[in-house]
């Protein structure tokens, strides 16, 4: 028999953490658990459902083969971090060295993270454009940042110099750029960049750059890496990954290119969130980083026709697009269709249209700039497109 059970107190719940109150979860990675419970065409998250190329893939099983399974060295095996400073001569010309200037993360995730606490401290403030990539909320809530928020106004997404002048001051740290842009597909030109410098010198300020997608850029439009613009790459921190140039966002392998004294304090804050990340992963990312010119250019060209082919798509559907020329979304205009606002729209379309998207207000401080907005992901293969066609095609604008 068992013994009779102790009679429970009431429980009396003990706080849990302010920080991780003030945000909520994901809506895009939500977007995609309602997609899978609906049976929707999932064109919310923005991962590739085609294969992965097949060197890389094949690198990575010859490492763990070769038995390379064991912690690499926390801030990247020598191999990939070499490789990494290779890759940004070759792109970008600048030279950073492996040993003091690159930190190899989980994912840009990680690195972005880790970035943040390692230069924030209570009271600072971080300037992001907005709409924005929906994580640098939580980061900036996580590290201690004030956010100031900069708007990218459609058509082109640009922004105004006189509104990020006046969200700079002397308690700014930093500012997040995100080049190519996601959601917007802005790439940001030469003159944006020189005005962004022309603030950061001013207030002796950071830029961490998020620039995963400096592959994906068309009809003309050129990635400049922010740390090549002159006076940045002492202050600039460069984050990237290998996540959406090899379509491997389930790897988790990113990095951070960072000046020496930072990159110190990065690869403290790295190692003891996640000690490091993948070390056969990071192998196989020393070869992928290696592959010729040929490869990204097919890469670019393959976008460009997914790109116009979801264009074709959403136009035909009825929804206004802003048309990128970076990263792999599309911003849309949902107007027409008379809904109250983003998210019921986006409930909607995945459960009674069967096509998953993410509301534009998870791209915004305030849920009201969005309303107008959602945001649909092109990295997809025509299997796919045709059945979001097929579905899309059900929509009706209102009258
Ligand atoms: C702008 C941007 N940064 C970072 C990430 C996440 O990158 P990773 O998979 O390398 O963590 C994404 C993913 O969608 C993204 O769009």
């Amino acid at each position: 028999m068992n013994p009779p059970r102790p009679q429970s107190a009431p429980v009396t719940r003990r706080a849990l953490s302010s920080k991780a109150e003030r945000f909520t979860e994901s809506v895009i990675r939500e977007m995609t658990r309602l997609a899978i419970r609906y049976g929707a065409v999932n064109l919310a998250q923005g991962f590739p459902d085609f294969p992965a190329p097949a060197e890389i893939k094949r690198a990575a099983q010859e490492a763990i083969a070769a038995d390379i399974n064991q912690y690499a060295i926390t801030w990247g095996a020598k191999r990939f971090r070499d490789a990494i400073a290779e890759n940004f001569q070759r792109t970008q010309g600048l030279a950073p060295d492996p040993e003091t200037e690159i930190t190899v993360c989980c994912g840009s995730t990680e690195a972005m993270i880790s970035s943040m606490m390692a230069i924030i401290n209570p009271g600072d403030e971080v300037v992001v454009f907005e709409p924005f990539y929906e994580n640098y909320g939580p980061d900036a809530i996580l590290s201690g940042a004030t956010p100031r928020f900069v708007k990218l106004r459609p058509p082109d997404w640009t922004f105004d110099p006189a509104e990020l002048a006046a969200a700079f001051g002397p308690a700014t740290k930093a500012l997040i750029l995100n080049t190519p842009n996601n959601p917007t597909g802005r790439v940001f030109d030469r003159a944006e960049l020189e005005c962004i410098r022309d603030l950061c010198v001013r207030w002796n300020t950071f830029a961490i750059t998020d620039e995963i997608y400096e592959h994906m850029v068309y009809d003309g439009a050129r990635h400049i890496s922010l740390a090549t613009i002159e006076g940045m790459r002492e202050r600039t921190l460069t984050v990237n990954a290998l996540s959406k140039t090899y379509s491997v966002t389930g790897w988790r392998v990113g990095w951070v290119i960072a000046p020496p004294d930072v990159t110190a304090a990065i690869r403290k804050v790295h190692d003891f969130l996640t000690v490091g990340a993948a070390a056969p992963l990071q192998e196989a990312g020393a070869v992928a980083l290696r592959f010729p010119l040929d490869y990204y250019q097919t890469l670019a060209r393959e976008y460009v026709a997914r790109r116009d082919r979801m264009m074709g798509i959403l136009a035909s559907a009825g929804f206004r697009c802003f048309k990128p020329r970076g990263a792999y979304y599309i911003m849309t205009d949902i107007s027409a269709f008379g809904f109250p606002d983003d998210v019921a729209f986006a409930q909607y379309l995945v459960k009674d249209i069967g096509v998953a998207a993410v509301p534009g207000s998870s791209f915004y401080s305030d849920s009201a700039d969005g309303r107008t907005h959602l945001r649909f992901t092109f990295c997809k293969t025509e299997k796919t497109f045709q059945a979001a066609a097929e579905r899309l095609a059900k929509l009706r604008t209102a009258p």
